[in-house]
């Protein structure tokens, strides 16, 4: 079986950091979502894994590479523009030739894994097999009316009126079948050739399409919330380890990360928290559930329940929660007697304490 992932489109609701990231690449507790994806993918027994492309290519190429790194082959497919799900099926048919394939979208975080799910239908092999996960409110995706037996009746995108409760996980086991049902399909109101609509010609055609639920975290990092939400399910599994320098004057709380040459100075860290390699700790109260990247400096703060992006800089704040800062970005305290000085890029948001 090989692999599609689809890591093009605009991530306009992960603005301001799509200006300057494709969204993919947003860390969770310190490692590209791309780049969990794709380890997911190799657990499944995966090597050959195609990654659909945009403007933003070379960022991406940047991170993944030729694929060694995570012991994949990985194949680069460009995309002009985003022109939906199944336009992306179109334009891989060379790299995925006649083969069965699990097409992944770049921005979804499973860490529960899908070996069953993957099992399931290399075994039973139906034409197409659907992932769907229970929620209160699935108008935001593609919803499946499923029969008892497991066989999907009816997909529809983003309906107005759920007919069920079981929302469109963005993973989806497909057979060479998929091929002439995405040729089959136009566009639909988004203006994009949407791959609901190639599954439901499927259905409509009386292929097999099977729907499988899947019971684990699972989150669309589409948000900043989602993605903060993320960063908390993922630090909750970590192993704590020490590779960088730790004072006595500073103490370390439950499941802990220091990454090499990172410096922990008069400072306490509250698991689960990792601080990532080269970055500098001092005078301040990080954690729980925060990530802080690369080369960072946090000197006289306080941040939790906060993703720290490479190379930032937080000083002399009080009290940074709920918060994802921005590569090289810096967030200091005003001189005394002056206001805030805000140099903010466009679509941030920033919340002050009034
Ligand atoms: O999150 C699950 C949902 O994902 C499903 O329930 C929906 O049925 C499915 O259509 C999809 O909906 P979204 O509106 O969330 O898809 P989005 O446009 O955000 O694209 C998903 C990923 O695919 C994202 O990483 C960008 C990438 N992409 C998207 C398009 C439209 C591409 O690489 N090329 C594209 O043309």
């Amino acid at each position: 079986m090989k692999a599609l992932v689809l890591s093009g489109g605009m991530g306009l609701r992960l603005r301001p950091f799509s200006h300057s990231m494709p969204k993919q690449l947003i860390p969770v507790a310190n490692k590209p979502v791309l780049v969990h994806v794709v380890e997911g993918l190799r657990t499944l027994g995966i090597t050959e894994v195609g990654v659909v492309v945009g403007d933003r290519a070379e960022m991406i190429e940047g991170v993944l590479g030729d694929g060694s790194d995570l012991d994949v082959k990985i194949t680069y497919i460009p995309q002009d523009a985003p022109h939906g799900l199944a336009h992306c099926v179109a334009i891989a048919r060379d790299f995925l030739g006649d083969d069965d394939f699990v097409m992944y979208l770049g921005d979804q975080m499973l860490p529960d894994g899908i070996t069953e799910l993957a099992r399931d239908f290399r075994t039973e092999r139906p034409d197409a097999q659907v992932v769907v996960h229970q929620v209160a409110d699935p108008r935001a995706f593609g919803v499946a009316e499923v029969a008892a037996d497991g066989r999907v009746v009816r997909l529809v995108e983003k309906p107005e009126s759920p007919v069920s409760d079981l929302a469109v996980v963005g993973v989806y086991f497909f057979t060479a079948a998929i091929h002439q049902a995405v040729a089959a399909i136009s566009a639909g109101h988004r203006g994009e050739l949407e791959i609901t609509d190639a599954i439901q010609w499927l259905v409509s055609s009386g292929a097999d399409v099977r729907a499988r639920v899947y019971r684990g975290f699972w989150k669309d990092t589409g948000r900043v919330d989602d993605v903060l939400e993320c960063n908390r399910e993922l630090l909750d599994r970590l192993k704590p380890s020490v590779r960088g320098d730790v004072d006595d004057a500073s103490e370390l709380i439950g499941a802990v990360v220091v990454e090499e040459g990172a410096r922990i100075v008069r400072s306490r860290v509250v698991g689960p928290a990792v601080v990532g390699a080269g970055a500098l700790v001092e005078d301040s109260d990080v954690g729980p559930h925060t990530a802080i990247g690369r080369d960072c400096v946090l000197s006289g703060t306080d941040v939790g329940y906060t993703i720290v992006q490479d190379g930032a800089t937080v000083r002399n704040v009080a009290s940074v929660r709920a918060s994802v800062i921005g590569r090289d970005a810096s967030v200091t305290s005003a001189p005394a007697g002056g206001g805030h000085r805000l140099v903010v890029g466009d679509h941030s948001r920033i919340e002050v304490a009034a």
